[in-house]
């Protein structure tokens, strides 16, 4: 493991898509880390102002601004009104489900926003991009584990949108020599996730089961993921920002172990103590079969350890959205 270290303490840190699942974990490890300032944006195409309630108590100051990230002139103009920005996270993103529906709307605004923020990073607007890929961006496994140089082969445009996100910035390093890392993450879950409309399969499941509904499973659940818990993702990201060694590289984000879907379900069933009345539907369009991170490049750059166990992370995971539901209940009578 390397040791040299850079930091944010005194620096101004801005995170698109800050007001979502991952980002606004962030934002809530970033409040407690002295930065300068902290800013925020975000159009709320799936995150919520109620994500950074937890921040905004510590750091009243924080800065939100709902904009469009893929929209150029309203970015430079947002730019240019505040103070020098150090460091940009670049969380913001039209998720997998929407690229189903609307592929091109969500293609291009994926591939739009990291390429605003490398041109503004080239004109040296900021120091650094930590941009965000993910682990869809390999397609199913071809080997396993799979390391940083398994093959790039996106099964849907949400991926494809991923993986041109990280051939850009990693181009912008090359040719310009911008500081810029790539985080790639695997499946994240914990509280926060979306569990409205474009949800993923763990607020699903559990707004069926607190709703009394039948959870549709798509494919036969033998599937596997790489599940982390989101609060680890969100440290080890900010881990690898201050790691100087990082820089220029693309570096997975994973547990290291894979769990199938029909696991996970029964994990879930033994912590809500019943099961979840299931159906077993036609696999969904360009589902991956199987993901398990090799994290080795990882942990010879920083010290990780996933803090949070499957067990821990889907019994906290449980418990706020059985919250969630009981809110809504109450807030319906
Ligand atoms: N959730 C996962 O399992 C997972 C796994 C791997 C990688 N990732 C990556 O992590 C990042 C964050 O994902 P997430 O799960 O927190 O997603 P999310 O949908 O919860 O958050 C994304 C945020 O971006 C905002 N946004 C969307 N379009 C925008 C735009 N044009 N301008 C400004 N804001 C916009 C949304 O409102 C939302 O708050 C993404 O880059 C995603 O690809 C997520």
């Amino acid at each position: 493991m390397v040791s040299s270290s850079r930091t944010v303490k005194g620096k101004h840190v801005l995170i698109t898509g800050g007001a979502g699942f991952i980002g606004s974990h962030l934002v809530d490890l970033l409040v407690l880390e002295e930065v300068r300032q902290l800013t925020v944006i975000d159009n709320f195409f799936l995150g919520t102002p109620s994500n950074l309630n937890g921040a905004y108590r510590q750091m009243p100051d924080l800065r939100v601004l709902h904009i469009d990230a893929s929209d150029e002139c309203v970015v430079r103009e947002a730019f240019s009104r505040m103070e020098a920005v150090d460091v940009v996270f670049d969380l913001a993103v039209i998720p997998l489900p929407t690229s189903l529906e609307r592929p091109q709307f969500c293609f291009e605004t994926n591939v739009r926003i990291t390429s605003v923020l490398c041109e503004l990073l080239r004109e040296g607007c900021f120091e650094t991009l930590v941009h965000f890929s993910s682990s869809e961006a390999y397609g199913s496994a071809r080997s396993i584990p799979m390391s940083e140089d398994h093959p790039l082969d996106p099964l849907t445009p949400y991926a494809a949108s991923k993986a041109a996100s990280d051939h850009l910035v990693r181009t912008y390093a090359a040719t310009f020599g911008v500081d810029a890392l790539v985080v790639r993450p695997f499946n994240n879950y914990g509280p926060r996730q979306n569990d409205q409309q474009y949800a993923g399969i763990i607020p699903t499941m559990l707004r069926c089961a607190f709703e009394g509904r039948v959870f549709t499973l798509l494919g036969d659940g033998q599937q596997t993921r790489d599940y982390i818990y989101v609060t680890d993702t969100a440290r080890t990201a900010l881990d690898l920002y201050k790691c100087s060694q990082a820089r220029g590289k693309v570096v997975n984000i994973g547990s290291g172990q894979e769990i199938s879907i029909i696991d996970l379900k029964t994990k879930i069933e033994q912590i809500l103590g019943r099961t979840i009345p299931s159906q077993y539907r036609d696999p969904r369009p360009g589902d991956v079969r199987r993901h398990r991170a090799d994290i080795a490049l990882l942990k010879s750059l920083i010290a990780f350890e996933p803090q949070i166990s499957i067990d821990e992370g889907l019994t906290r995971t449980v418990e706020f959205y059985r919250k969630r539901a009981d809110h809504t209940l109450i807030g319906e009578h």
